[in-house]
């Protein structure tokens, strides 16, 4: 292997485990000569009801289509097939409660009893193939259940991440035109009750598609319920409708999994629509070889299975993979900051897989923490949702891995469905990169007029072949698909990121080049923001920023011009933080406002964010000929 430049880690693949990809080099060379090759053989790995025609289907660009004419079902692959094999008794989900004391496991066995309990509910009330089901639940096991449930029957799951607020879930169910919702009396929220159920209600003011809710029993408080649409789980699955077996529906390939709500550059969030063939093959491929998942793992994705993160690798690749997954339902610093170290210790976890923002929450809580347990169970890491700077990744990698666990820094979106940009244990490493496309992908870097960067320089980064786990449009909205991926470069996927290429090939992903912004990782649309602001009395006009901080890589900033009559005050400034993690979500709440007399503008009325980014942090705000004043 050739000297590599920077700083590099060399990991000792017999330690970091490489048994899947123990030769990385030699693989990806033989998937780059032949990709469809390299996913074919992948698929096959998986069973089928009815094999495919085409592996891609490229005859209508930029709609591609995976494994055509093939007939499966992603539960079958996640749960069906392993009760004839060796792992029907294997642990397949680990749950803990928030408080520490909740405990559930559940083997395949298990798990597979509590899904087609669940199917069955559904398919008593109605639901069938196609239809939308919107899941709005806390971290428990019943949104594992639920997820599966759905699409063991063919319905479409739509989960919204049960931080949203009442708006933003009215928005989502409407625009998905569910017809039925499961949700929770609350949520545990550092020892506290959200109140999830009295926002499905005031959702549902005005959603007249859907026509029962289904109410999981967590934190036990009164909630109202209507006798007419409202059930609880537990009445329901004691009803003889939710006994018996429930037959897995056979999906066409290119039948729609799931859809997700993602924020985009304008206008309201889109729904990016995922299917069962190629993202049960690409989700399954890229945990298997990025993190050589072992039969005896402990694997442990931290993220919400609101978020794409807690689709593709808390639910589906796990169990894909046979794997054991672990779901927490807390956060990393209630009570203590010791919490996720002491459930390392106690379930001997085996791959850690979070978000930079949490390491850089618990770094300053200083090293005794961790130190006070013993995390030898440790084999990999892995950092995903924002770009992990090297401060946090030397941390993470000496504090919590002990210099032993490689971390695999995993570069990938809600629309991709699986990583792109990935490196793999037997890897070098260098902390702050992701290291090299996926197998069977090749990545660039390009200037506005589309001609490859020189190494090293920044540009937009863009993805050349399409793969399995492929966004195959968004929900109702093809035009809005074509514009926004694939239009500024013909033929080449538009991640809407910039990044750099070293002489090494390694890439490395700096940030949003459009009006997205990362806030500990979860991703916001400037316009939501500024939508729930414009919902205030007082606002006649609002703009949102990220700024740089040193926990959340970003924080949202706002400006706003107040209508006539609204005097600027802190009181105000304080009402409206609060306003928009009302209106939107908590974790929406902007660090910062100030009052503007006006926002700087175009001549066509677009808001310059970029000259006010600039005046924020103090620096030159560059080409101002198109500002309007
Ligand atoms: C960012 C999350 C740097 C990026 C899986 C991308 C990252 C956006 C990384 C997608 C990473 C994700 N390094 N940046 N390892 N992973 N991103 O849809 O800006 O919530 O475009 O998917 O997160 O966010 P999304």
């Amino acid at each position: 292997m050739s000297e590599l430049s920077g700083e590099v880690f060399y990991p000792d693949p017999a330690a970091a485990g490489a048994a899947h990809v123990p030769d990385h080099e030699a693989l990806r060379a033989s998937a780059a000569a032949d990709p469809l090759r390299f996913w074919a053989d992948r698929a096959s790995e998986l069973e089928w009801f009815k094999p495919w025609e085409k592996v891609l289907d490229a005859s209508n660009p930029p709609f591609f289509k995976w494994f055509t004419g093939a007939s499966t079902n992603i539960v079958h692959n996640c749960i069906d097939r392993h009760l004839s094999g060796p792992y029907k008794n294997k642990l397949a989900l680990i749950w803990v409660g928030e408080n520490g004391t909740d405990h559930e496991s559940y083997s395949y066995f298990s798990l597979n009893r509590e899904v087609t309990k669940m199917a069955n509910v559904l398919r008593a009330m109605g639901v069938t193939k196609g239809d939308k089901v919107t899941i709005y639940l806390p971290r428990i096991p019943e949104v594992v259940f639920a997820m599966l449930a759905c699409a063991k029957l063919g319905a479409v799951h739509s989960v919204i991440f049960a931080g949203f607020s009442a708006d933003a879930l009215q928005d989502r169910i409407g625009d998905s035109e569910s017809k039925l919702v499961i949700t929770a009396d609350g949520s545990w929220v550092n020892g506290s009750i959200f109140r999830l159920k009295d926002i499905v209600d005031e959702a549902l003011r005005f959603s007249p598609s859907v026509e029962n809710v289904i109410v999981v029993r967590r934190t036990g408080h009164e909630v109202v319920m209507d006798p007419l649409r409202d059930h609880w789980y537990h009445d329901l699955t004691a009803l003889p409708i939710a006994k018996g077996p429930c037959a897995t529906e056979p999906m066409d390939a290119e039948d729609t999994l799931f859809i997700l709500y993602t924020s985009g550059s304008t206008g309201k969030p889109k729904a990016i629509l995922h299917t069962h063939g190629g993202y049960m093959v690409g989700t399954y491929t890229t945990l298997k070889y990025t993190f050589d998942i072992r039969d005896e793992d402990r694997w442990w994705c931290t993220a919400d299975p609101g978020w794409i993160t807690g689709h593709s690798y808390l639910v589906y690749g796990p169990l894909l993979t046979g794997a054991t997954t672990f779901m927490f339902e807390g956060g990393p610093t209630y009570p203590y900051p010791n919490r996720w170290w002491q459930l390392i210790e106690h379930y001997g976890i085996t791959t850690l897989y979070t978000a930079p923002t949490a390491i850089r929450s618990l770094m300053r809580f200083g090293e005794a923490w961790p130190n006070r347990h013993d995390m030898s169970s440790l084999r990999l890491l892995g950092s995903v949702g924002e770009p992990i700077n090297p401060e946090a990744w030397h941390w993470y990698h000496r504090v919590i891995g002990k210099g032993r666990c490689p971390i695999m820094d995993t570069w990938w979106q809600t629309e991709t469905g699986m990583f792109q940009i990935c490196p793999v244990p037997s890897m070098p490493l260098k902390p702050g990169s992701g290291g090299k496309p996926f197998f069977g992908q090749e990545a660039e870097i390009l200037d506005e007029a589309g001609n490859p960067v020189p190494d090293g320089e920044e540009g937009f980064l863009v993805l050349k072949n399409p793969w399995p786990a492929m966004l195959r449009t968004l929900y109702k909205d093809d035009e809005r698909y074509v514009n926004t991926y694939w239009s500024k470069y013909p033929g080449k996927y538009l991640a809407g990121d910039s990044a750099r290429r070293d002489a090494d090939g390694y890439f490395w992903v700096i940030g949003r080049t459009d009006d997205v912004i990362k806030v500990s990782g979860h991703r916001l649309g400037t316009a939501e923001v500024e939508s729930a602001l414009v919902s205030h009395p007082a606002v006649a006009e609002a703009a949102a920023i990220g700024l740089p901080h040193d926990v959340k890589g970003h924080a949202i900033h706002v400006f706003v011009v107040l209508r006539m009559g609204f005097e600027s005050s802190p009181a105000l400034a304080e009402d409206l933080r609060k306003h928009v993690a009302t209106h939107l979500s908590p974790i929406a709440k902007p660090d910062g406002v100030d009052f503007a007399e006006k926002l700087p503008k175009t001549r066509s009325g677009k808001i310059m964010r970029r000259v006010l980014k600039a005046r924020a942090l103090g620096q030159d705000e560059g080409d101002l000929t198109t500002l309007d004043e």
